[in-house]
């Protein structure tokens, strides 16, 4: 009995100090996205829809979004907290580790609110820069970051506050520039559509 439970507890060990192993063997950036596991996860489940998915996110678009909201630029307190504890110089190497997961999916369904998302979003040219049926490889303008499979809540919150000029633009203004022009039922027509392919 004695042997058997100091057996177990070799065992135990032994596991623990592999898991141990297994941690050092981390690069640097793996380690410190811990520090966002808390909201944004290593898969395809945030806790909140309001938190946007980063996995396979490209890459440059996540240090430029990172570094907004470190400058204050992009306003989250959330994210403005946990900035507070990240230095700049680290910002890639965690940005690396998001964007080079398997990418973010959606959940596959056809709905009528659905449909009329992918007619507002072929009739105003979202497919030049995020490409037909939101694929990024087939975008005629390169830049824009990966929305394909994201959550529905965080892009209708955040082309609204990129239409209202609350989320800052780049490349031109271009985002609010074509936002301007819709709806809220088209914002959540085109979020529909997005989020389900
Ligand atoms: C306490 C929760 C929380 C933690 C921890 C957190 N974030 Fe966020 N993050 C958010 C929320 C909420 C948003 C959306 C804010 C908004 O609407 O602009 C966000 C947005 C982002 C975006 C914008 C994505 C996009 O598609 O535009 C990036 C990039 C990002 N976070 C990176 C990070 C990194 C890197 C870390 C770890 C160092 C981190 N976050 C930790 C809550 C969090
Ligand atoms: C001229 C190129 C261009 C066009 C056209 C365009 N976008 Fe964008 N989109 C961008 C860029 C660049 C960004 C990153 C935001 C910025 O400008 O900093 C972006 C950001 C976004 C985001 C936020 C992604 C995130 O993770 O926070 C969503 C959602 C989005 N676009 C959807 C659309 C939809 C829907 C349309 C059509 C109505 C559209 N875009 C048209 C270039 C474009």
């Amino acid at each position: 009995m004695k042997s058997a439970t100091y057996t177990g507890l070799c065992i135990t060990f032994f596991v623990i100090s592999l898991n141990v192993t297994g941690a050092e063997k981390l690069s640097e950036g793996d380690k410190m996205a811990r520090l966002c596991f808390e909201c944004h996860t290593a898969d395809n489940n945030n806790p909140d829809p309001l938190i946007p998915k980063l996995i396979g996110q490209d890459v440059d678009y996540l240090v430029n979004q990172t570094l907004d909201y470190k400058s204050g630029r992009r306003i989250s307190t959330l994210m403005a907290d946990v900035l507070e504890n990240v230095k700049t110089k680290d910002i890639r190497a965690i940005s690396e580790y998001f964007a080079s997961r398997p990418a973010m999916t959606g959940t596959k369904k056809e709905t009528e609110l659905g449909k009329k998302g992918k007619d507002v979003y072929l009739s105003r040219n979202c497919h030049f820069c995020h490409g037909l049926d939101a694929d990024p490889a087939t975008a005629y303008i390169d830049g824009a970051p990966l929305i394909k499979g994201q959550n529905k809540e965080y892009m209708y919150k955040t082309m609204k506050d990129m239409q209202t000029g609350k989320r800052p633009v780049d490349i031109f203004n271009l985002m609010q520039i074509v936002l301007l022009k819709l709806t809220d039922d088209e914002i959540e027509a085109l979020s529909e559509y997005i989020s389900s392919l």
